[in-house]
Order: structure tokens, then C-alpha cells, then sequence
């Protein structure tokens, strides 16, 4: 439940938060990493907002979307918005905070027709999956089987387009498959990243 010790603020407008929009929860160093140094620069201006919420004194969740257009993400959609991440901690979890995460992104964005992100199922690691956006609201639109061309390449897992519509008259969105095995670049951290040294596809079609 949320409470008025809860507080979202947005990273994206204040400087001296800047770290944060650099790293997250996930056990890693600050650093200006260079994919992610050039995804801001190009993302930010165009509407790219990263937002963490505090309860109490301590900082807990965080949610990180932009236009389709400039997202983490080979995604495409009319007025869409892509929520690239959102994280809050299992300490915190079940208190509807990641609710008030989405309701927060769906308020700020007045003019977004819907909503989609990117979820995983049968990945090795607990990130991203989809039993999880199917609780904050997101429906599947498509779906595909993959294997990493590295890791734990005997397991398959599927990558699912989800979304949310937000008008009546919403179209839902359509994804780039290519461009999808070929990784993100957006943030280390991801299941789906594409290290700066690989060239050429992440993920093989199953
Ligand atoms: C997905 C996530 C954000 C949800 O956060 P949360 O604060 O626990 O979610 P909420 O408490 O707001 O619950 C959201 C909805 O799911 C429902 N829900 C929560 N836990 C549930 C459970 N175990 N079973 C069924 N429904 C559940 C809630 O009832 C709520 O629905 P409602 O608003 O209709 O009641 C959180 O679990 C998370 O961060 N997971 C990891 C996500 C991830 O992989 N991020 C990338 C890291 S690299």
C-alpha cells in the first residue's frame, strides 16, 4: 500500500542525481559506461525520463521509459510510450509500488495513446518477466523463442512484446525482430544487452 511516505522524483531533471541515471540497483560500479552515456544524450531530449521512488528515507524503485521512438528498444507505435525498466526492491515488494510507478508514468505522459515493454519467460535469471508486467497491466501482442548465442545456450526462453492501451482507438504496437536479436544497448544490466565489443546478432531464432 502506498502511503504519503512514498515519493516519486525524476533523475532525468535534477543534476545532481545524475549518478542514477547511470546505475541502478544492480550490483555495479558507477561508471559513465559509453553505451549508456550516448543512449542518454540522444534519448533525454527527446523525452526520456528515469524516476525513483523513495519510501521513507530510502530510495526503493525506480522506472525508466520513453517515446517509442527513442527507446531502449526496437520498438514502434503511434504516440507509444516504452517503459525500457522498472525495479522495485524485494524488500518493498507487494506494497503496490510498482503500481504507483506505472500510475505515475501514465499520468505524466498525457498524450501517449498506450504503453508496451519488452518481458521474458524461461530466462535464467528472475529479471524482466512477464508474470510480473502482466501484474502491473501489460497484455502480450507477440512473442518469439530465443537462445543466446553465448550463455547458457542450450535454453530456450521467449521475449515478449506487451502493452497497455491508454485510448480507445489505440494501435497496438509492432517490434523490429531483427533488431531485436541483436541486443539492446541501453543498460549492462539487462538479459538482453549487447555487449559494445559484439558485432553481428546476441540472440539465435528458434
Ligand atoms: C514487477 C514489480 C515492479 C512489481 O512491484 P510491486 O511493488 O511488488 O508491485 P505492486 O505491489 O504494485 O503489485 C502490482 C500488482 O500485482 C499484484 N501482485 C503483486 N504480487 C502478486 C503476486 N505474488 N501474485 C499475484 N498478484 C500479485 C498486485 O495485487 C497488484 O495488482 P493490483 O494493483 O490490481 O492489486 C517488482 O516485482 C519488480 O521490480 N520485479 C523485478 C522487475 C525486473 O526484473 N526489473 C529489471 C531489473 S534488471
Amino acid at each position: 500500500m502506498a502511503t504519503d511516505r512514498t515519493r516519486i522524483f525524476d533523475v532525468t531533471r535534477r543534476g545532481e542525481h545524475e549518478k542514477y541515471l547511470y546505475r541502478c540497483f544492480a550490483p555495479m560500479p558507477f561508471r559513465k559506461h559509453n553505451n549508456r552515456q550516448q543512449y542518454l544524450m540522444k534519448a533525454i531530449p527527446k523525452g526520456f525520463h528515469k524516476k525513483l521512488l523513495v519510501f521513507g528515507e530510502e530510495i526503493v524503485g525506480q522506472i525508466e521509459y520513453a517515446p517509442a521512438e527513442v527507446s531502449g528498444y526496437p520498438i514502434t507505435g503511434d504516440n507509444m510510450i516504452v517503459m525500457n525498466c522498472i525495479w522495485v526492491l524485494s524488500r518493498t515488494k507487494g506494497r503496490g509500488l510498482g503500481r504507483l510507478l506505472v500510475q505515475d508514468m501514465v499520468k505524466s505522459e498525457k498524450l501517449a495513446a498506450g504503453f508496451a515493454t519488452v518481458a521474458l519467460e524461461n530466462y535464467w535469471s528472475p529479471w524482466f518477466r512477464r508474470s510480473q508486467t502482466q501484474k502491473l497491466g501489460f497484455r502480450p501482442v507477440y512473442s518469439i523463442k530465443v537462445t543466446h548465442k553465448t550463455k547458457h545456450k542450450e535454453q530456450v526462453f521467449s521475449t515478449y512484446l506487451t502493452w497497455m492501451p491508454k485510448t480507445e482507438n489505440a494501435e497496438p504496437p509492432a517490434w523490429d525482430r531483427q533488431k531485436l536479436l541483436e541486443g539492446e544497448t541501453f543498460c549492462l544490466a539487462h538479459p538482453l544487452y549487447q555487449p559494445q565489443a559484439w558485432k553481428g546478432n546476441v540472440f539465435d531464432l528458434k
